[in-house]
């Protein structure tokens, strides 16, 4: 006998079935323009993850990267930083002495996934990255932060064990953000990481039908597909 209560003769069952047939914003929502198409899709994900490189409110703008390090894999967040769509090249800046660039030495091959909760829009890019310390593009790119974000490059190794709770800044620049000149012995930490895409899944979802794409580009050039969602 099952213990779970008989609704069929309560209203309760009624009303759940009301409120299932109700359709919500999204299933009265019209399918964007780009819903059945290949090449739109793929325009739209450069569009957004191209704004999101300046918008710090966009979803994108915080993406997940994953490494394959000696004892599996990890991932984090890093900030998007700037985006070349003629390249496919996704920028990103982190410390020398975090443990995601030994990883990346041992193995270049990396994951970077998206995912824009309102547009119900979740990108699974992947490709390989390239670190670039002490070279033109990373002095370019330090010089183009603000103090506020490079402030953490004098601090102490990211990920080293502390006896005490700690910011890792020394004492000196608790609460202080540092002029230009303070910051110069901080730039031997800082490196710029780029990952070229060479692969790209996108999900739509939306409730009256998901959409799934894959783009892959090799040397022959991009082949783009639909998948099964
Ligand atoms: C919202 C957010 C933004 C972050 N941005 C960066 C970043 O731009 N660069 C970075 O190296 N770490 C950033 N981090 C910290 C990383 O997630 C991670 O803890 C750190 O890079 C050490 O990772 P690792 O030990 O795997 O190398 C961010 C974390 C959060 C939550």
């Amino acid at each position: 006998m099952s213990s779970l209560p008989d609704l069929s003769n309560t209203g309760s069952s009624a009303q759940l079935a009301s409120a299932a047939d109700k359709p919500s914003d999204r299933s009265v929502e019209p399918f964007p323009d780009y819903y059945d198409d290949l090449a739109g899709s793929l325009h739209h994900a450069w569009k957004l993850i191209g704004r999101a490189t300046k918008d710090r409110k966009s979803d994108f703008h915080s993406p997940m990267l994953a490494t394959v390090s000696a004892d599996g894999p990890e991932a984090r967040v890093l900030i998007l930083r700037a985006f070349d769509v003629e390249t496919r090249t996704l920028t990103f800046h982190t410390d020398t002495r975090s443990a995601k660039v030994p990883a990346l030495t041992l193995d270049a091959r990396v994951a970077v996934t998206f995912y824009d909760a309102a547009r119900k829009l979740q990108l699974r890019t992947g490709g390989e990255a390239t670190l670039h310390v002490g070279n033109a593009l990373a002095n370019a790119r330090w010089q183009a932060s603000s103090a506020s974000s490079l402030r953490c490059y004098l601090g102490r190794a990211p990920g080293a064990t502390s006896a005490q709770p700690t910011t890792g800044l020394p004492p000196d620049l608790e609460g202080v953000i540092p002029g230009r000149a303070g910051l110069t012995a901080g730039e031997e930490n800082f490196a710029v990481l780029q990952v070229k895409l060479q692969r790209l899944e996108w999900l739509y979802l939306h409730s009256r039908g998901q959409r799934r794409a894959l783009y892959r580009w090799d040397a022959g050039g991009l082949t783009m597909e639909w998948l099964n969602p």
